[in-house]
């Protein structure tokens, strides 16, 4: 088999058969074909789309290029989430340990931020001591005895896709729907799953602006999902406001803990409501209810007795965090500094552009511009108004958390221009799309 044959085909739109894939697969993560012709292939790929035949068989390659971690020991069904990525998207942090305090052992992989969107790694990072880079052995120990568990990605975890990401990300071929499902899906299945729900996120702060994108997005990863055998839901869900009040690293934290411990504002409505929903959808999955009402009503009561949060605390406990930061927020990580954006006029919150304020959050320090910087997990802001609130001139919108005051100039046009208050009353976007 030659590359430069397998990379004309698909230029020319023509499809690839399951040892081609294979072949590239392979011969990309060993070193034998070199960055150019991966380069030209995943182009080609990216112009030219992939079916589903052929993202399954990527994806199978890419599965299959590091361990497949085995979890069978384990009683119970598997069950993990994935976002696609938002802006104050901390639903993880809340529906993990909702699902363990239910029953329903939860292995999770998680990312760190990506562009504007933030990473759940970076979140738990910000508990002092907290490690997310545990081994597998210990993955498996704690999801046996806790029932979760919540590390990074190894160096066995799909090491193709990691090859290939990097690759994708400086040759512009990150945003087709193929090369995201079978990157996605490769390292979740990866983790030893039996079943998967998926928080497809559409709009202004989603790498999918439209409903149909996030759609077909969400049906590829179905598609490809379950002719690996597994069970696999999707949501699609709005991003464009941040979910929930807070946004940054140890803030997102702080929301955690007070839905967690059953104290949620208005503003934190949504963040609520979702991850709710996603944990009935994993519970359903677990087996541990009949239908979804039921298994909502699950969800809420491991909130109003406290179970989730205790499982919250062991977890972090054992991943050699510390438990009592959680009951003293004190001992998070908090900014010297707080701005607070206030309204100039009366009306109704018209906008509230979830990509500006990720990009404001990011310059403030929550997040990186390369790979090098390191993240101040302190800052961040908390939105204190959402879509189609009422605003009276001088409410406060947004406070901005902050310890660099030449960052806070350089993020502030982009909060000031993520807000506008419109005269007449303003419909909010509806949280769950589909
Ligand atoms: N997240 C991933 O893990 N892979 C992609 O390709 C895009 C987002």
């Amino acid at each position: 088999m030659q590359i430069t044959e397998i990379i004309r085909k698909k230029r020319d739109g023509e499809s690839l058969s399951e040892a081609e894939l294979n072949f590239f697969v392979d011969g990309f993560t060993g070193g034998k074909i070199p960055d150019y012709q991966a380069s030209a292939l995943l182009m080609a790929i990216f112009i030219n789309r992939l079916s589903v035949d052929e993202t399954f068989w990527l994806l199978q390659a890419m599965l299959n290029s590091g361990e497949v971690v085995d979890l069978s020991m384990i009683p119970g069904i598997k069950v993990d989430k994935h976002s696609t990525g938002g802006v104050g998207d901390k639903t993880s942090l809340i529906l993990a340990p909702v699902c363990a305090a239910a029953g329903v052992p939860v292995p999770m992989i998680s990312g760190r931020g990506l562009g504007h969107s933030g990473g759940t790694l970076d979140k738990l990072e910000s508990i002092p001591g907290f490690r997310v880079d545990l081994d597998l052995d210990h993955y498996k120990r704690l999801v046996g005895e806790s029932g979760l568990c919540l590390i990074g990605q190894t160096k066995e975890i799909a090491p193709a896709d990691k090859k290939i990401y990097a690759l994708r990300d400086v040759t512009h071929t990150v945003e087709n729907k193929s090369l995201i499902s079978a990157s996605i899906m490769s390292k979740k299945l990866a983790e030893g799953i039996d079943a998967l729900v998926l928080d497809v996120k559409t709009g202004q702060g989603a790498f999918m602006k439209t409903q149909d994108d996030a759609k077909e997005l969400a049906e590829m990863m179905i598609s490809i999902g379950t002719k690996m055998g597994k069970q696999v839901r999707a949501l699609i869900t709005d991003m464009n406001q941040p979910l929930g009040s807070h946004v940054g690293n140890a803030l997102e934290v702080v929301e955690v803990v007070e839905l967690l411990q059953g104290n949620c504002t208005p503003e934190q409505q949504d963040c609520l409501e979702l991850s709710l929903l996603l944990a009935a959808h994993m519970i359903v999955l677990g087996g541990k209810a009949d239908d979804l009402d039921q298994a909502r009503e699950i969800a809420e009561s491991t909130i109003r007795d406290l179970s989730a949060f205790a499982k919250f605390k062991e977890i972090v406990a054992k991943q050699f965090g510390d438990p009592s930061a959680l009951e003293d927020l004190n001992k998070l990580p908090t900014a010297d500094h707080v701005e607070t954006l206030t309204a100039e006029t009366d009306g109704y919150l018209g906008m509230l552009d979830a990509l500006a304020i990720g990009k404001g959050c990011v310059l403030l320090g929550a997040g990186r511009k390369t790979l090098e910087d390191v993240i101040d997990p302190a800052v961040g802001v908390i939105v204190r108004k959402k879509l189609g609130n009422p605003v009276t001139t001088g409410d406060p919108l947004l406070e901005i958390h902050y310890n660099d005051a030449n960052k806070l100039k350089e993020a502030l046009p982009l909060f000031q221009s993520a807000i506008k208050i419109d005269p007449d009353p303003v419909e909010p976007p509806s949280l769950i799309k589909k």
